[in-house]
């Protein structure tokens, strides 16, 4: 009995073990491919296509603008045209076209927060939950292999006392 439960114990040490780091891995890996692709979004941005409308959705959701920041903005082709894109505005009836272009007025007009910071920290909180529910089933799951295992054991010992 005492053998049986420093099994258990050693399994599951080892299930934490690799939850933490195939979590830690999976965040890192999130992460990055989140800012490679928000940034290269930016630069590729033109207002119309999908990744664009991507963009606009994560901007005016999170009320976020750029990655970092709207400085990532002044190196975008689109900026050169256009300006900052409206989807920064915090306020869009407050919000034309001249004051996005203007670099004196837009940063008044616009959201502060970069999204990089918010999508991140957005998928921090909600990882800790999808990990603890995949840790609970997973747990839960170990829980009824060993009963399983030993209820059977139990079983089997008792018919042959009874024979
Ligand atoms: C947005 O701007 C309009 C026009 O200036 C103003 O009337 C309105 O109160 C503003 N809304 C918010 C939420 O600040
Ligand atoms: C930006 O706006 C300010 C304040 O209205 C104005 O003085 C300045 O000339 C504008 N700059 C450009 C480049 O339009």
């Amino acid at each position: 009995m005492l053998k049986l439960y420093a099994m258990f114990l050693s399994l599951v040490f080892l299930a934490e073990l690799v939850a933490g780091i195939s979590g830690f891995v999976f965040r890192h890996e999130i992460k990055d491919t989140f800012l490679r692709t928000y940034t290269e979004a930016i630069q590729n941005y033109n207002g119309n296509d999908e990744k664009s409308r991507a963009v606009d959705d994560v901007q005016q959701s999170l009320s976020c603008c750029g990655v970092q920041n709207y400085t990532n903005w002044n190196t975008s082709p689109y900026f050169n045209e256009h300006g900052i894109p409206p989807s920064c505005c915090m306020n869009s009836s407050d919000c034309n076209s001249m004051d996005l272009r203007n670099m004196t007025i837009a940063p008044t007009k616009i959201n502060q927060k970069g999204c990089y910071d918010l999508v991140t920290s957005f998928m921090e909180t909600n990882m800790g939950i999808i990990a603890g529910v995949a840790f609970g089933i997973a747990f839960s799951q170990l829980i009824g292999m060993l009963l399983a295992c030993c209820l059977s054991r139990f079983i089997t010992a008792n018919q042959y006392e009874m024979v």
